[in-house]
């Protein structure tokens, strides 16, 4: 059985086609950040647009690198949400448009899911109970995993996610997009102890995560210190704040490790690409007496890899799945906001837009 899957939930067009047995025939990904570059964050109605001129090429071009065409695919998979309505919209027409050609089944898949599965594409025996930290530019939630495709959401961040905090930063440094990459370059050699930074509390110690009050900040710090791309204390500044983004999230995670007892650690999404927050989140495992499964960088940022993963996960034993043609996109609900399973009925998914909601809508 051959799946193919797209990806288009933000300003990355992927597809990728995997075998049952999970083996990665090809996997495309067409990042857009010289497009939204110039704004320093991702423009909604360009990355719709780019997806649309980008989408036929990139499946087109899976293909061809898996030796296939889509006569050969058996089953179609999709990125339903969350993530920009525009974007996810694009992907999710062209999926219906072959799965309807060839009348195949079609799988709507959640984004912040596919992220957790990246980490089993690597390492399939993840032992359970796990943690599962997940950071990206849209989203900052930890996750207890029961057993495969089980989990519960343990907390996610009342404000900006994390990478999207490292965004606005660089961003207002005029340092470039995305933030996180550039700043882990710039910060190299800086001394991480240099600008203290307070670290997040939660008055009601729950799990949640908070990073406006970080990034508040480090504004000051940058007013007060005329801070700006060629100041002598940059790397220590983007040094100290990467880190102290990267102590709270950690703080989080010892909490839950010690109110859980996992049996594992997984990081995952786009900030797990950062150096410093993959070895920290390794030594707190280490020093806990757990695992850390992190994925390799290329599977953190979105791709469609990670889709295709999860898809073949859940036709594991399925016989017939349905061609669903009336899949929706969801923009914001999603596992972050209401937990695994819940209103993911066709169409129930839909939430109405407005309030954060753990929503991907990283404006300019
Ligand atoms: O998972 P992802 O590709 O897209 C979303 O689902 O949001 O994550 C993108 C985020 C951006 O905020 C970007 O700045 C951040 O991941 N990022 C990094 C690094 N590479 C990407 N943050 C810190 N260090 C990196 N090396
Ligand atoms: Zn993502």
């Amino acid at each position: 059985m051959n799946i193919l899957a797209i990806e288009t939930s933000c300003d990355e067009t992927a597809a990728a086609v995997i075998t049952a047995e999970r083996r990665v025939l090809s996997s495309v990904v067409l990042s857009q950040d010289e497009v939204h570059a110039p704004y320093g964050g991702v423009v909604p109605e360009l990355a719709s647009r780019q997806h649309l001129r980008s989408i036929g090429y990139i499946v087109a071009e899976s293909l061809r690198r898996a030796s296939l065409t889509t006569a050969d695919i058996d089953v179609f998979a999709v990125t339903q949400g969350p993530g920009l309505i525009g974007s996810l919209l694009v992907g999710l027409s062209f999926a219906k448009g072959l799965a309807y050609y060839h009348r195949k089944p079609l799988l709507g898949i959640d984004h912040l899911e596919a992220h957790m599965e990246s980490a089993f594409m690597e390492s399939p025996e993840i032992p359970f109970p796990a943690l599962a930290l997940l950071v990206s530019g849209g989203h900052t939630s930890l996750f207890h995993l029961k057993k495969r495709l089980h989990f519960r959401l343990l907390g996610r961040t009342r404000d900006d996610a994390a990478g999207e905090a490292l965004d606005k930063i660089a961003k207002f440094l005029d340092l470039g997009y995305p933030g996180g990459p550039v700043i882990e370059q710039l910060s190299a050699g800086g001394d991480p102890e240099r600008f203290a930074f307070a670290l997040p509390r939660m008055k009601d110690r729950s799990l949640d995560f908070s990073f406006s009050g970080l990034k508040t900040a480090a504004l000051r710090w940058i007013g007060e210190t005329k801070m700006s791309g060629c100041h002598a204390l940059l790397p220590d500044f983007l040094a100290s704040f990467e880190a102290s983004v990267v102590r709270a999230l950690l703080e989080n995670v010892a909490r839950a490790i010690e109110k859980l007892r996992p049996a594992s650690l997984i990081l995952c999404g786009g900030v797990a690409r950062n150096k410093r927050l993959r070895a920290d989140f390794g030594e707190l495992a280490r020093a806990s007496g757990l695992g850390a499964f992190i994925p390799s960088p290329q599977l953190c940022t979105d791709n469609a890899a990670m889709v295709a993963a999860l898809a073949a996960e859940k036709m594991k034993g399925r016989k017939k799945p349905p061609l669903s043609l009336d899949l929706d996109a969801y923009p914001r609900f999603s596992l972050a906001t209401g937990g695994p399973g819940k209103g993911r009925g066709r169409g129930a998914s839909i939430r109405p837009s407005g309030g954060r909601g753990g929503g991907r809508s990283r404006r300019v």
